[in-house]
């Protein structure tokens, strides 16, 4: 029996169940070591489609494909034991109607063994999530700024801040919940929004620059390891790992080109013969 199935992920149930108690601990992963770092801390691993900015450089999510999702969900699920892994759907794999959702969320779930997907789900989307749920597929919501809608608004920019934007977003995680998410996050509001929504809606909400007022928190995890050396206003950084890393790489390079690496201790030699 291989290790994964012997120890038990935590299940949609749990995360349900977090509604209005501890908050939630909910961290991006993108590849099987740092899934296996992160896994013991969190109670949800998404592998966002932010992979595409982060880990390929993209300028938005926009370009992210299914196969890059299902390649870098299949290495979370390798490295990560109990956590509960939900995998993005990425753009134009769920809009066109609920068929498409479906054969698309089932071919990430089959392929990665994920426990869920999360969409994007503007006020249309309830048709899909309530499709994907009939259907056994959990689907974990996501409301507020929407980054896969960064060329209709022209840019990343927090969300609710007029009165009509506001009815807006209360209404898609209205929608959301109505159609079965069993989570929903919500992204760049402000607090009197996260708390409204949270408290309309029954299942647990997860923020990002969303206050504390949500049931539970994600963030990137590189955001919060101090990897770039810009982050938004929102990311707490829990390490400086730029310097770190480039530190090692200083030391490296210098060790290379003076020749102190390689030394004795890190070179193979002829055994011994036997006797
Ligand atoms: O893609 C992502 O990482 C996300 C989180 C920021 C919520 O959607």
């Amino acid at each position: 029996m291989s290790k994964q199935s012997q120890t038990a992920r935590k299940t949609v149930k749990d995360i349900a169940a977090a509604k209005g108690g501890t908050p939630l601990v909910c961290l991006t992963a993108y590849d099987a070591p740092t899934a296996a770092l992160l896994d013991p801390h969190a109670d949800v691993l998404l592998v966002g489609d932010s992979v595409g900015m982060v880990v390929h450089g993209l300028p938005s999510t926009v370009g992210v494909t299914m196969e890059m999702m299902i390649l870098h969900g299949q290495a979370v699920m390798r490295g990560s034991q109990q956590a509960f892994v939900v995998v993005d759907m990425p753009f134009g794999s769920y809009e066109t109607n609920a068929d498409q959702a479906f054969l698309n969320a089932a071919r990430i779930m089959k392929e990665t063994g994920c426990q869920a997907v999360k969409i994007e789900s503007g006020a249309y989307a309830a048709h899909q999530i309530s499709h994907l749920v009939e259907r056994g597929v959990p689907v974990m919501g996501h409301v507020g700024l929407r980054p896969q809608a960064i060329n209709v608004e022209g840019g990343f920019r927090a969300k609710g801040r007029t009165v009509s934007e506001r009815d807006r977003v209360v209404a898609e995680a209205r929608a959301a919940a109505d159609a079965g998410a069993f989570a929903i996050v919500i992204e760049g509001v402000a607090e009197d929004l996260a708390a409204e929504i949270t408290a309309e809606v029954s299942c647990p909400t997860i923020g990002i620059g969303a206050s504390a007022a949500c049931d539970g928190q994600i963030l990137v995890t590189h955001d919060m390891l101090g990897l770039f050396d810009w982050t938004p206003k929102f990311v707490r950084q829990y390490a400086d790992l730029a310097s770190v890393v480039s530190g090692a790489a200083a030391a490296y390079a210098e060790d290379v080109r003076t020749r102190r690496f390689p030394g004795k201790t890190e070179t193979y030699s002829l055994r011994k013969p036997e006797a």
